[in-house]
Parts: structure tokens; C-alpha cells; sequence
């Protein structure tokens, strides 16, 4: 490998993500690629702490790791793979959880979170979450973690587990840092715009999925929840408005002077359908793209199972070495 540093970020395969995940996340993971280098993974592990459907899981995992590609990441110059196709995860999932305290885990806000929401399932898998999360980053020594702001407690315990292994073991892993996108936006939900865009809402018009056709996306900006107010302005307690510009701006390219001046005297209808076009045109090649790699299984097969060779021989030097460190015996 060259001197660059090491990008290391997972995706939940919940098979089409939402505005919000592009916007936030996946969009930048492209670009990043040419910078440092990247391993990506869909992480099925991660999403059986939630009761699944096998064959929607199955199906899903597939779906996320053909629209990652659709996306801008590329196999051939990142790593992408399935979080279940290798084992150090797991293995090293185990050996973190005995260097995790039960109290660092029960202070977990997605955990509270999670536990109240899946009340007839507070499984162990729930619980020791982060730790996998944390095994999946120090597996490969990533040195950065591009994550939005509910993964930031996790990647902060990842931080603390790699330091106490390395008080206990000898220095080994490297310590993670958040990535901060320079364009980080957070997308509002079209409905209630002070919360997060999600894809659980119960209102189907609350959020935008990238898959989504042309009349949909148009449909669900037209009827974005704004205010009383009819002047296209970025200003404090214009939560709608707020987040249709930051959506605008992004898909545009257009700052936020240049929105206001171009809307200036007009409604928001005008605002709203220009905004849903103008999504809708931007994720047209990544559906298009989506649609196309979707019918070559084989293709994408052979992409995933690649991915899954690198990741593995990457991460089981790393991961030899750590049971050295605990004091397993060879096994050679
Ligand atoms: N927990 C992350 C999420 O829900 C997904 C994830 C799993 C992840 N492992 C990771 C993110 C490692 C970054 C690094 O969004």
C-alpha cells in the first residue's frame, strides 16, 4: 500500500438509502476514493440486532452494495465488500468485547434509543453493537471514519476500546478520528423539518429515497412542509426552507446567494418544483446505473467476492497479530 491514509465506513444494508444517507454520506464516498484509501462495507452483521426478514435482508444487502457502486464507489480502487463474507469482524468483535465495560455500553444513546423502540428484543447483539462497529474500524488500523453525528458516541468508544487495548497490550491501533465531510449537510425530513430525514417515518412524503422515479420525488418536495413566510431565504426558524436550499445548493452547485437572488419575487411552488426536479435530475444517472449493474449478477458477484479476498487478507495480519498480543497460542 502507498502512504495514504486509510478511509474505513459502513452502511446499514437497508437496500435504498434516503436523501439524507446520499447527501450525507454515500455521495461523498466516491470522491474520497482518489485521496485515500477506502474500504467500504454493508454491514448485515450490524442488522440482525434488529429483528429481519431473511430473503428482504438477503436482497437488501444486495441492493446497498450495487447502489454503493452506482453511487461513485468503485471496486477496483476501494474495497467494497459484505461485512458477513469475513470473519475478522466477528473474531475480532469478540476480543474488543472483553476490553468494553458494561457501563460503557449501557451509556449508548442509540442503544436507549434502540432498546425502547425494540422493546420485546433487547438482545446481547443490540447491546455489544458498538463494539463491532469498533472491531470492523480497528480490523483494517483505519485512521479516519466518515460517520454523521448519531455514529459519533459509537466511533468515540472505538477511540477509548483501541487506547485500553494499547495501555493493556502495547501500542497497536490506531486511534480513529471522525471524517467531517467540507460540505456536510444533515437533510430534515420534507414533513417535519427539525427532524431527521428517515426512512422509518410513517409519512412516505417525509423522506426522498434515491431509487425514487422522477414523479415521486417531484410530488414529495411539492408537498414540503414550509411556512407562512413567502420569501426563498436562508434565516433562522425557516426550518422547511432552510433544508430545501441545503438540498438545492448541494445538487445545484449554487450558493446560497445565488438561490436567493434566482427565486427572488417568486413563490414556493416555483421553489419546491425546482427543487424536485433538480434532485430528480441528479439521481437519474444513479438509478440508471442501478438498474443496469442490478441485472449483472454475475458481475456483481464477482466484484463482491473480491472485495471480500482483499478485506480478509487485509485484515487477518492485523488480527494475527492482536491474538499474539492477547496471548493465543499459534496456530502455525
Ligand atoms: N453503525 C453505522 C450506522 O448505522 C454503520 C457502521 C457499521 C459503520 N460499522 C461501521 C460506520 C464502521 C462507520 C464505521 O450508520
Amino acid at each position: 500500500m502507498n502512504d495514504k491514509k486509510l478511509i474505513f465506513s459502513g452502511i446499514q444494508p437497508t437496500g435504498t438509502f434516503t436523501l439524507g444517507n446520499y447527501i450525507g454520506a454515500v455521495r461523498n464516498w466516491g470522491p474520497l476514493q482518489d485521496e485515500y484509501n477506502c474500504i467500504y462495507c454493508v454491514v448485515d452483521m450490524h442488522a440482525i440486532t434488529v429483528r429481519q426478514d431473511p430473503v428482504k435482508l438477503r436482497q437488501n444487502s444486495l441492493n446497498s452494495y450495487a447502489l454503493l457502486m452506482a453511487c461513485g464507489v468503485d471496486p477496483q480502487k476501494s474495497i467494497l465488500f459484505i461485512q458477513s463474507h469475513v470473519k475478522t469482524h466477528a473474531e475480532l468483535s469478540w476480543i474488543l468485547g472483553c476490553n468494553t465495560q458494561f457501563g460503557e455500553l449501557s451509556r449508548m444513546t442509540q442503544f436507549k434509543d434502540k432498546s425502547q423502540k425494540h422493546a420485546d428484543d433487547v438482545n446481547s447483539g443490540l447491546f455489544t453493537y458498538p463494539v463491532l462497529m469498533a472491531a470492523d474500524i480497528l480490523a483494517y488500523n483505519a485512521d479516519l471514519v466518515p460517520v454523521g453525528v448519531d455514529q459519533k458516541q459509537h466511533l468515540e468508544l472505538a477511540r477509548n476500546i483501541a487506547q485500553r487495548f494499547n495501555q493493556r497490550y502495547g501500542d497497536f491501533f490506531t486511534l480513529p478520528e471522525p471524517y467531517i465531510p467540507e460540505v456536510g449537510a444533515k437533510v430534515m425530513s420534507l414533513q417535519e423539518p427539525t427532524k431527521k430525514m428517515s426512512k422509518s417515518d410513517e409519512n412516505p412524503n417525509a423522506c426522498i429515497l434515491i431509487l425514487d422515479d422522477k414523479d415521486t420525488i417531484i410530488r414529495k418536495f411539492k408537498r414540503a412542509v414550509t411556512d407562512s413566510d413567502t420569501e426563498v431565504c436562508y434565516r433562522e426558524g425557516k426550518d422547511g426552507i432552510n433544508n430545501l436550499m441545503t438540498i438545492y445548493s448541494i445538487v445545484t452547485g449554487k450558493d446560497f446567494a445565488a438561490i436567493e437572488s434566482e427565486f427572488a419575487g417568486r413563490g414556493y411552488g416555483d421553489f419546491k418544483l425546482a427543487v424536485g426536479e433538480a434532485v430528480a435530475d441528479h439521481l437519474e444517472p444513479v438509478r440508471t446505473e442501478f438498474d443496469r449493474l442490478s441485472k449483472d449478477k454475475a458481475y456483481l458477484k464477482q466484484c463482491y467476492t473480491e472485495g471480500a479476498e482483499k478485506a480478509l487478507r487485509y485484515s487477518q495480519r492485523i488480527i494475527s497479530k492482536v491474538y499474539r498480543k492477547v496471548g493465543f497460542v499459534d496456530k502455525t
